[in-house]
């Protein structure tokens, strides 16, 4: 039998109030990336065959960043059910499971979706994914029948005291047949405490019909919901722990793991070695055998085998550093590719530039690439030796294996093999200094026997 297929349906439309932000909840960054991207890709790495998300009037941003996801729009933020009922014309046509998510959940596995799928294809009609928080505070609770089925899901509003003693929580995730969830959904009525249309009235309607139900557990730290600042800090710092272990999975040295900071995106290769203090924006790749050393930024940069990276350097976007390349401290780098074996070790930076194979850039050297309204390039040819302090003035280009005396401001391009040096010519004066000691000493003297 041709496996059954799923469709994610994703709740989002909620404004997430308590962020105190003009930002959707869901756009949000954790580990560099928007919170709803993390779910999308939870979702698609469990190769489900649909998904539509949820969001509220105005959310075009959320739209733009999940597309080609289609997204509907819930005008009135009637609940969840209703929410869920939104997706429907998206889903026209469909025949199939669909799995509910909350958009804020962003720390839910793909391990997970694919037992909550497991779990409805075994015959229970519908599926709630519960945990045991350590804190159950106000999360809908889970009364299951005597043989462990799923009979209700009570919201805490409605719930008696001994419904909220109940210890088992639900997480929002739900799976059913498409049908059936949305001949459900219509029968769901508002008259609760909050006045609302709950998803979660579902379980009890299905009961009714005399259906099994059934309750999947996780560990609460994949299901905790982001709804303030604070708890983005709690499920940041958890995606971290993930992604510092990935990276020690695949091979990565991190001497200090708890305070190196990964990007979702970051891709390491074998033998690198992180050190303390190194925090990766998006888009960095590192080949194998790179050293990157204490206290460096890195982002939207591509480090080739064998490279050398700070102490404290910093790679911005655009920057490619080639085999064995080393770049030092207080180094910054900036649409720049750094040939194989050239070095820029101290105090420098390259901005839009290019240094040939086996170049040195000396310290303090800058390239002048902005004039206040355009930016230019600068082509620093390959085994060119760029001499401390020099400001290379861009456009412009120093041929292969030029030399650049130190303290020059280079402004027209040097040949290949040439010297070059700009700047004032160096003035000798024998016994200058101890004349003028004297000279000033006799100076002072007068002056103080005259007053
Ligand atoms: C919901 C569950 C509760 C569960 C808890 C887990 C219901 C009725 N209750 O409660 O059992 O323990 O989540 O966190 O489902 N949303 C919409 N449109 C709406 C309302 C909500 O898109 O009209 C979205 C929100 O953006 C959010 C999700 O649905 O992503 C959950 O909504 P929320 O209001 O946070 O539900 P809870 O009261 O927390
Ligand atoms: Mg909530």
């Amino acid at each position: 039998m041709a496996q059954r297929k799923t469709a994610a349906v994703i709740l989002a439309a909620g404004k997430g109030t308590r962020m105190k932000s003009r930002k959707p909840k869901v756009m949000h960054a954790l580990a560099g990336r928007p919170m709803i991207e993390h779910l999308l890709a939870s979702v698609r790495a469990a190769k489900l065959d649909r998904a539509v998300i949820v969001i509220g009037p105005k959310m075009e941003s959320v739209a733009e960043a999940v597309s080609p996801v289609p997204a509907a729009v819930q005008k009135d933020r009637l609940g969840t059910g209703h929410a869920v009922l939104c997706a429907k014309d998206a889903l026209k046509g469909f025949a199939g499971d669909v799995l509910v998510l909350y958009g804020d959940t962003p720390l839910l596995t793909t391990e997970t979706l694919r037992r909550v799928m497991a779990a409805r294809r075994k015959g229970a009609a519908v599926v709630v994914l519960g945990f045991e928080p350590a804190d159950p505070g106000a999360y809908g609770r889970l009364v299951l029948g005597p043989k462990g089925g799923l009979d209700a899901i009570v919201e805490y509003k409605d719930a008696t005291p001994q419904q909220r003693a109940i210890r088992l929580c639900n997480s929002g995730v739900m799976a059913a047949d498409a049908t059936l969830l949305f001949t459900l959904l219509s029968k769901v009525r508002n008259d609760n405490a909050k006045g609302e249309y709950y998803l979660t009235d579902v379980v009890a309607l299905a009961r009714k019909k005399g259906l099994p139900c059934a309750v999947v557990r996780a560990p609460e730290e994949e299901l905790l919901g982001v709804n303030s600042r604070g708890e983005q800090a709690v499920a940041e710092a958890v995606i971290q722990t993930r992604l510092r272990a990935k990276a020690m999975e695949n091979g990565a040295t991190l001497i200090d793991p708890s305070s190196v900071f990964f990007s979702a995106d970051t891709r390491l290769g074998r033998d690198v070695t992180v050190g303390p203090n190194v925090i990766f924006g998006p888009g960095v790749t590192v080949a194998d055998e790179v050293e990157i050393r204490a206290f460096c930024h890195i982002e939207g940069a591509k480090i080739g085998k064998g490279a050398i990276v700070g102490p404290f350097a910093r790679l911005r976007p655009g920057a490619v550093l080639g085999k064995e390349a080393h770049i030092g401290n207080f180094v910054e780098v900036k649409a720049t590719v750094i040939e194989a074996g050239a070095k820029a070790n101290h105090l420098t930076y390259l901005g839009d530039a290019r240094v040939g194979a086996g170049a040195n850039v000396g310290a303090g050297t800058i390239t002048c690439n902005y004039d206040g309204f355009l930016k230019s390039h600068t082509d620093i040819g390959k085994g060119a030796f760029i001499g401390s302090n020099s400001a290379l003035v861009a456009p412009v280009k120093i041929g292969d294996g030029a030399i650049v005396g130190a303290g020059s401001v280079i402004t027209k391009d040097v040949p290949a093999n040439a010297l070059a040096a700009a700047r004032g010519d160096m003035r000798v004066i024998p016994g200058w200094a101890k004349a003028y000691r004297e000279r000033k000493k006799a100076e002072k003297a007068a002056r103080k026997k005259g007053s």
